[in-house]
């Protein structure tokens, strides 16, 4: 008889924390499921739990950790003057005085060769998050996912009018994958009785920046050519994007840095997809065509 998971997924309100909640209300009764989100007001998945929990706040993440299994923990978003790694080790602290069995925590795709780049100081905040989970005597797993291709697709998609869509990526491949993909891998990860302490490539197909926006054309009728520019260029290029802009100059240089890291060659990783999900990753032109579906329907 297999016994009733509760499962809790932090950081809820987000687009992971979304999708993964709703992903796992098709693997489990939304009964068991617990919402937990700074303003749990704002969580739009419907039939599951609501908790406060800010990763600020240690005493209010215990309470709200209290009688789970198992926790879905979402990475903090990247902001200028925030200490993601404090925040993390709140989670992780809370998690163990709480009695939580297991960790399913988010990372991201790198196999060393990003060291050099200006992505590194958000990657080794990844991989120290990684070390704190793995000698906290929780059961742990790990998802390491790869880059969103909604966010990709977005700036693509914004480069028709000149017809032209420039970065630093270069020859690099990279995996990337849509967040429903990931939500999907996420969510038969919490729920699995096996594979644990373990560290999974959360990723689709690996391709460069040329194919990516060759593929991008086709599914979403652009006429967009890929052009490689210096990662200085590539700065100047994400601060023109308002939403970039408005978190500031650090977090631009952070992105450009992952696409120098593309260009190391830090994201041509292979994939343990089927392993972490038990099937394999949709193709991207697959993971494109429903995102341009979604995007259709509003
Ligand atoms: N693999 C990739 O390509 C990629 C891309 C972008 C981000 N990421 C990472 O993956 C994470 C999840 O991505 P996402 O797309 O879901 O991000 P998102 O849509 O920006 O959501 C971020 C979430 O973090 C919550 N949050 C922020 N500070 C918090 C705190 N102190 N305590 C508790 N919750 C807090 C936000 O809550 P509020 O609603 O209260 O603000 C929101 O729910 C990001 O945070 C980032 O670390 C990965």
């Amino acid at each position: 008889m297999t016994l009733t998971k509760t499962i809790a997924v932090t950081a809820a309100t987000g687009r992971l924390g979304s999708a993964t909640l709703r992903a796992l209300k098709t693997e489990t009764d939304p009964a068991n499921l617990v919402a937990i989100a700074r303003r749990p007001d704002r969580v739009s998945v419907s039939g599951v739990g609501t908790r406060p929990g800010d990763y600020a706040d240690k005493v209010q993440m215990i309470e709200a950790f209290d009688g789970i299994d198992t926790v879905v923990m979402i990475s903090a978003p990247s902001v200028v003057g925030s200490d993601q790694l404090t925040l993390h080790k709140n989670v992780i602290e809370a998690a163990k005085e709480a009695g939580v069995r297991k960790i399913v925590c988010t990372s991201v795709i790198g196999n060393g060769k990003e060291q050099d780049t200006w992505f590194w100081p958000t990657q080794e905040m990844n991989r120290k998050t990684e070390e704190l989970l793995m000698s906290s005597g929780i059961t742990w797993m790990i998802a390491r996912n790869g880059l969103y291709l909604e966010l990709d697709l977005h700036h693509i998609i914004g480069a028709q009018t000149g017809g032209v869509y420039s970065n630093s990526g270069g020859d690099g491949v990279c995996g990337y994958i849509s967040i429903d993909e990931i939500a999907y891998a996420m969510a038969r990860l919490a729920c699995a009785d096996q594979g644990e302490n373990r560290v999974y490539n959360i990723i689709g197909e690996t391709m460069t920046q040329g194919r990516l926006v060759s593929l991008a054309s086709e599914i979403f009728g652009l006429h967009v050519e890929y052009l490689p520019i210096s990662d200085d260029e590539n700065v100047a290029r994400l601060m023109k994007d308002e939403r970039i802009a408005a978190r500031g100059e650090p977090i631009a240089r952070m992105l450009a840095g992952c696409f120098q890291a593309m260009r190391e060659g830090a994201f041509d990783i292979k994939s343990d997809y089927e392993a972490a999900s038990g099937r394999p990753c949709k193709s991207v032109v697959a993971m494109m065509s429903e995102i341009k579906s979604k995007q259709a329907a509003g």
